[in-house]
Formats: structure tokens, sequence, C-alpha cells
């Protein structure tokens, strides 16, 4: 298992929108460039959605205007609908990820509407973006959980992968959003979506609620995916997935393909003073094992 491994890392977004703490836009824009400092690329940098729903995302356009300077980094922005699609190019996005579900019940309290709505809803957006050149993203939600319907059939989550690959994602983000999933499970969804999307074109967003997202990502590593979505400090979390906490931490991934002896491109030192300084912004102290253990070996030296 030694080929390249993309990290996708999504803190300033999924990170920051569950956050109690506003953050503000000149603060978000300095955790970009310091994860961009860090090295790392793509980064999902806010979402034009409804500021009723995420009150936090609100200044999307002014982030990513602000970081629009780093023509290196590759920037993503969630989409729900047209709306957010028009929202997104008037602030120059390239890069958008539109996100459905695997569950009724998690679409309904997500995005308020049906699977099968939120595909309608992405059908003009994908459209355009393709006119326009716009890359897109396609995130399922609940691959492995639902906090509203339990358990998921694999069968739920490759007919929304296969829909939204035909439509014209260029990649297919597995969202385990509560962080339920154990390797085993994740291993068996991973073979069940690559029989109908090709792997390389899977990706694996997995929360660590229950402290399993490292062992599902190696699981998933030796199934041939090498795509992963992860949060500077283990931010992350929707207020819409009841009880789920961050998702894996860039840290710790970044720790673990080191070791693993796949190079990262990632500098530990500067990631984990960009995490520091985001998670004293936000007054709790990093989730991210590694994170703390670094800080740890810091103070006692
Ligand atoms: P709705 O209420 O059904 O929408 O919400 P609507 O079309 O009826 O509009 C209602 C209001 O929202 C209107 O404003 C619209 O203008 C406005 P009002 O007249 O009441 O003042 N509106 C918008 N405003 C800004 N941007 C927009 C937009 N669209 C409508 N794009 C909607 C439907 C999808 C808009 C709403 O439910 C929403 O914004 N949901 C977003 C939820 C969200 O962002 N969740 C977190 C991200 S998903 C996630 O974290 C999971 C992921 O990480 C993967 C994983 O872990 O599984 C990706
Ligand atoms: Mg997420």
């Amino acid at each position: 298992m030694s080929d390249a491994v993309r990290i996708v890392e999504v803190g300033p977004r999924d990170g920051l929108q569950n956050e109690k703490t506003a953050v503000s836009v000149a603060d978000r824009i300095a955790f970009i460039e310091a994860l961009i400092g860090a090295g790392l690329n793509p980064i999902e940098v806010g979402a034009f959605v409804s500021p009723k729903a995420i009150p936090q995302m609100v200044g999307s356009a002014e982030v990513l205007r602000g970081v629009s300077g780093h023509t290196g980094t590759e920037f993503h922005v969630l989409v729900p609908n047209e709306k957010g699609y028009e929202a997104s190019q008037a602030a120059g996005a390239r890069a958008i990820a539109v996100f459905a579900a695997a569950s009724e019940g998690f679409s309904r309290a997500n995005i308020n509407c049906t699977v099968a709505e939120s595909i309608e809803r992405f059908k003009p957006v994908l459209a355009r973006a393709k006119a326009g050149g716009i890359k897109v993203r396609g995130y399922i939600s609940c691959v492995l959980g639902c906090p509203y319907d339990g358990e998921i059939k694999p069968q739920a989550v490759v007919d929304v992968a296969r829909t939204l690959f035909d439509l014209g994602c260029y990649e297919i983000s597995l969202g385990d959003t509560i962080g339920v999933g154990t390797p085993a499970k994740a291993r068996q969804l991973l073979r069940a979506v690559a029989g109908e999307v090709p792997m390389p074109k899977l990706a694996m967003h997995f929360h660590d609620t229950y402290g399993q997202a490292l062992a599902n990502l190696y699981a998933g590593m030796e199934e041939g995916c090498r795509v992963i979505d992860s949060a500077a400090g283990g931010l992350g979390g929707c207020p819409y997935a009841p009880g789920a906490t961050g998702n894996v931490a860039t840290e710790d991934v970044v720790y673990m393909l080191e070791g693993m002896g796949i190079r990262t491109g990632v500098d530990m030192a500067k990631l984990v003073a960009a995490t520091n300084t985001i998670s004293r912004l936000i007054g709790r102290p990093p989730l991210s094992r590694v994170a703390s253990a670094l800080n740890a070996k810091a103070r006692n030296s």
C-alpha cells in the first residue's frame, strides 16, 4: 500500500459548520492560509447554503474571495441548489460539491427534501457546472448508518453513488456522517460501491464519533481507495446529525500514512500550529490524538 493518497481538507467547512463559536471571515481566511502553508490541497472552504440552516457558513463568498490569490490551491464549496450555485459563481468558485444522502431521514432533516428530489435539484446545477467548466464533487451522507433511519443497506449507497457519477460528479465522497461504521462494514461498502463506480473515483469521508475512523480508512485503503477527507484538529460534525462529532483528524491521517511510507507532502509542525490557532479561537482543545501528543511533547521539552 505505498501508492499516493490524496487528502481533501474539509476543516474550514465541515470543521467549522457545527461550532457554537462563530469564527470571523478574517480568522477563517487565516486558518485556510495556514493549511495551505502546511501543504494541504484541495481545501473545502465554505458552503453556499441557507444562512438559517448553517449560520456558521455565512461569509463564504468573502472567504473564497479572500483566498483566491492562492492560485495553486483548489478550493471547494458546498452547493445544495441553483441558488447556491449562482452565489458560488458570483464568488468565483471553480470547484463545488453537491450533497445527497443514502437515507430519507437525513435528507429531509439536512436539506428538506427526499433523496430523489435532491437529485432533481442537482441536475440543473451539474448541467450548468459542466457548461461552465466547474468541477463537481458528490457527497453521500449516512453511508454506514443514519441518526433517523438506523442501518443503511449498501445498495442504497450504490444507487445514489451511481446516479451522482452518471450525472457528472468527478468523485463520490462516502460520508460516515455519524461515525458509526466499523472496518468490516466500511470494506463491504467500498466493495459494493466500486462495483458500480470505479474505485479511483471514490473518497472516504469518515467522522470519528466512535473512534473507528482510522481503522475504517485503513480497511478502505486495503480495498484500493486512495482519497481521504479529513479535518485539521478533528473538527467537524453536522447540526442535522445529532451526536456526531468531528471528522477524522488530518494530523492523525498524515501520521498514519507517513508511518506506512506514504508521502503526504504535509508539514506536521505547520499543521499542528494551524490546528492550535483555530482551537484557541473556538475555545476547545483539538480532538486529534497526534496534535495532542505533539503539543504535550512540546510542553514537556
Ligand atoms: P428549504 O427551506 O427547503 O429551501 O431549504 P427553500 O428553497 O424553500 O428556501 C428557504 C429559504 O432559504 C429562502 O429564504 C431561500 O432564499 C433560502 P427566505 O425566503 O426564507 O429568506 N435559500 C438559500 N439561501 C442561501 N443559499 C442557498 C439557499 N437556498 C435557499 N443555497 C436548503 C433547503 C437546502 C436551502 C437548506 O435546507 C439548507 O441550506 N441546508 C444546508 C444544510 C447543510 O449545509 N448541512 C451541512 C452540510 S452537509 C454535511 O455536513 C455532510 C457532509 O459533511 C458529508 C458527511 O459527513 O456525511 C457533506
Ligand atoms: Mg461531514
